[in-house]
């Protein structure tokens, strides 16, 4: 079977980190580079980060590439209060040897497109949409070149993380959101609705630790702290691992169940923006754009990622 290509766009960020390692260790996955984007800590942190992952899979030879610094038209907004300062808050990590790439994100995303074979690659955005909405933005005809896009982001059963309307990696950028959503590229869409069901319990951790690998007890520290503000705010026992669910995806779409949809995103009023109005119940005639995935075999995930994240 040939293995997928994709680029991992991406704000790490502990579920980043855990999304990265998946695909790193998942010979279904041909990781093409990484592209770093301004979300959860402004953008030297999460390509820092980004480095920071790959050298702790051993992968010093994956390719980071740092995108935009901020959203299209509107001031930063990030989330220390989630991830900690560093971004990757949690185990105490060294400073990354591994070099940046000089290309800038965008022009790597749209040179690969443009390069490889049309409809062969698969974007992964995990973070903020500003990078993907950028290349698309300068160079359209790149669109119709994408096999699909990944997307973690949105919500709507479940509703707002960062406002009660909007989960956060939308809100930070819902004009380049609605760029993404309305280009036409076969969309698959990780919202709230399913990554809370994708809990990180303490059975969960204590066998990412139980691996007595440095990978798994990187895994079990991070999400540690990452846990500690979801269990704190919704009363639940662990945390939402969203961002891994994209890959996972890649790797055994079968854990996933979900509905093709119009999905649009709300940019007019301040009180709603950044949210992904979903028309669950088709009462419009707008275009189904997204496969809105709703629901996960949380188990079968979890397996997956343990059993993988061991190969590192
Ligand atoms: O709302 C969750 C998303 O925001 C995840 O991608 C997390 O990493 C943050 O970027
Ligand atoms: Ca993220």
């Amino acid at each position: 079977m040939t293995p997928r290509k994709i680029i991992i766009d991406t704000d790490p960020g502990q579920d980043d980190a855990v999304a990265i390692l998946l695909a790193l260790a998942s010979p279904e996955i041909d990781l093409l580079g990484i592209t770093a984007v301004a979300g959860n800590v402004p953008l030297p942190l999460t390509e820092k980060n980004a480095r920071i992952v790959c050298e702790l899979a051993g992968r010093p030879d994956v390719r980071v590439f740092a995108g935009c610094d901020r959203p299209l038209s509107r001031p930063l907004v990030t989330a220390e209060h989630v991830h900690g300062k560093t971004g990757l808050d949690g185990p105490q990590m060294a400073d990354p040897t591994m070099p940046l790439q000089d290309q800038h994100a965008v022009d790597f995303i749209i040179q690969t497109l443009r390069e490889e074979p049309s409809g062969t690659v698969t974007l992964v955005p995990v973070g903020p949409l500003t990078n993907i909405a950028t290349a698309f933005q300068r160079a359209p005809d790149i669109i119709a070149r994408v096999r699909e896009i990944v997307l973690m982001g949105g919500a709507y059963f479940a509703v707002g993380n960062i406002t009660p309307a909007a989960e956060f990696n939308i809100y930070v950028d819902p004009e380049a959101a609605k760029i993404v959503f309305a280009a036409g590229v076969p969309l698959v869409v990780m919202p709230l609705d399913v990554t809370h069901k994708a809990l990180t319990t303490r059975a969960r951790i204590d066998a990412f630790r139980a691996m007595g690998t440095r990978v798994g007890d990187m895994v079990a520290a991070w999400t540690d702290f990452f846990e500690r503000f979801d269990m704190a705010k919704y009363g639940s026992e662990g945390a939402p691992l969203h961002d891994p669910c994209t890959v996972a995806y890649l790797i055994d779409p079968s854990l996933f169940s979900g509905r093709l949809i119009n999905v649009e995103i709300e940019t007019g009023s301040e009180l709603t923006l950044g949210m992904t109005v979903a028309d669950w119940w088709g009462v419009t005639d707008r275009p189904k754009n997204a496969l809105f995935i709703g629901d996960i075999d949380a188990e079968g995930f979890y397996a997956l990622l343990a059993e993988r994240l061991a190969r590192l």
